[in-house]
């Protein structure tokens, strides 16, 4: 049978939900116990079972890792039932497994689906980052401003003051400077320990997480999943590959990069339509964590279609067999 050319998001996008929640729900149990392989295996185990119930001929793109050090969910694993659209899929069961081990905010599972050839294969580099929600003019900001300019860029198009303005890091010592930098214009900062893909999603709703701009380095595949969310949700975004030695290098060439000083911007990381789930696992400002009463575990869900701009928020409620 041939694969349908219709990319079919619309039906594929509550699938897609499914897919999330189940990886939530499996690392429910797992939530403060100090286990993040065991956080981080369930949320795989569960991802994989419900991606391969769907009509899809799917390929992890992004995933778990290569083939060699991941046995599930690596990057070039065919999954679905191979009966419907050929799609890429990005994924990380469960995006904070740190977050998840110690019980701290905004521990998500997510996973982006587009047409096949859509998303950038991005090896498993840092990249620097840097997102603005949306309702900014085009490039307001940019890589190859400095941070400060960035700020004031930003305040300005804003029309209010550097010193309103609230970027989100990641708490690292590789941020040292950029943080000290930030700090020196007035800006507030929002230090998070882990998770950027939620960091950066937080841009693209700043009236609720009082967050407006997002910078600083993280995980390449990571940029690629916060880059489909923003292309749903609307807001700027822009990444540039980081390599420290030559195998990373290597792994950029192997996934097909030849311009390695390229810098992305979304539209260039997710080059067509794309569906997006996250689903909380811990509480958190996109969505609440998992929820667990005597008789069932309730999950909350963000779902998004680029095509339409859909934002949907589902409560998904399953007793405790
Ligand atoms: P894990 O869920 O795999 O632990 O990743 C969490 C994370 O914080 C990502 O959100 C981020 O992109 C990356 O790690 C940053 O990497 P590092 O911890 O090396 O700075």
């Amino acid at each position: 049978m041939t694969a349908p050319k219709d990319f079919n998001d619309r039906m594929l996008s509550l699938g897609l939900a499914r897919v999330s929640e189940a990886a939530a729900h499996a690392s429910a149990r797992l939530i403060g116990r100090g286990d993040e392989k065991a956080a981080d295996q369930a949320a795989v185990n569960a991802m994989r079972d419900q991606l391969n119930m769907l009509d899809i001929k799917g390929v992890v793109v992004i995933g778990e890792g290569e083939r060699d050090e991941a046995p599930m969910l690596y990057i070039g694993e065919e999954v679905g039932t191979g009966e419907g659209p050929e799609v890429d899929i990005a994924l990380d069961p469960l995006e904070g497994t740190t977050l998840t081990a110690k019980d701290m905010p905004n521990a998500l599972t997510v996973i982006a689906m587009a047409p096949r050839g859509t998303l950038l294969h991005a090896p498993d580099v840092y990249m620097e980052k840097l997102a603005i929600g949306p309702g900014y003019p085009t490039d307001v900001v940019s890589l190859d401003m400095t941070p400060s300019e960035r700020v004031r860029a930003l305040a300005q198009a804003r029309g209010v003051e550097d010193s309103d303005i609230t970027v989100c890091i990641l708490e690292r010592p590789r941020h040292e400077d950029l943080v000290a930098e930030v700090r020196s214009t007035g800006a507030a900062i929002r230090l998070i320990t882990d998770g950027d893909v939620a960091g950066v999603i937080h841009c693209a709703e700043a009236e609720l997480t009082g967050i407006d701009m997002y910078m600083g380095s993280g995980g390449a595949p990571e940029g690629v999943l916060a880059a489909s969310a923003l292309k749903c949700m609307g807001g700027q975004m822009w990444g540039k590959l980081l390599f420290r030695n030559d195998d990373e290098r290597g792994r950029a060439r192997k996934a097909g990069i030849t311009d390695l000083d390229r810098i992305y911007s979304r539209d260039q990381l997710v080059t067509g339509d794309v569906i997006f789930a996250a689903t909380g696992v811990t509480n958190g400002s996109i969505v609440a964590g998992v929820k667990r009463e005597p008789n069932y575990l309730q999950t909350e869900t963000i779902l998004m279609r680029s095509k339409t701009g859909s934002v949907r928020r589902m409560i998904y409620r399953n007793p405790i067999k």
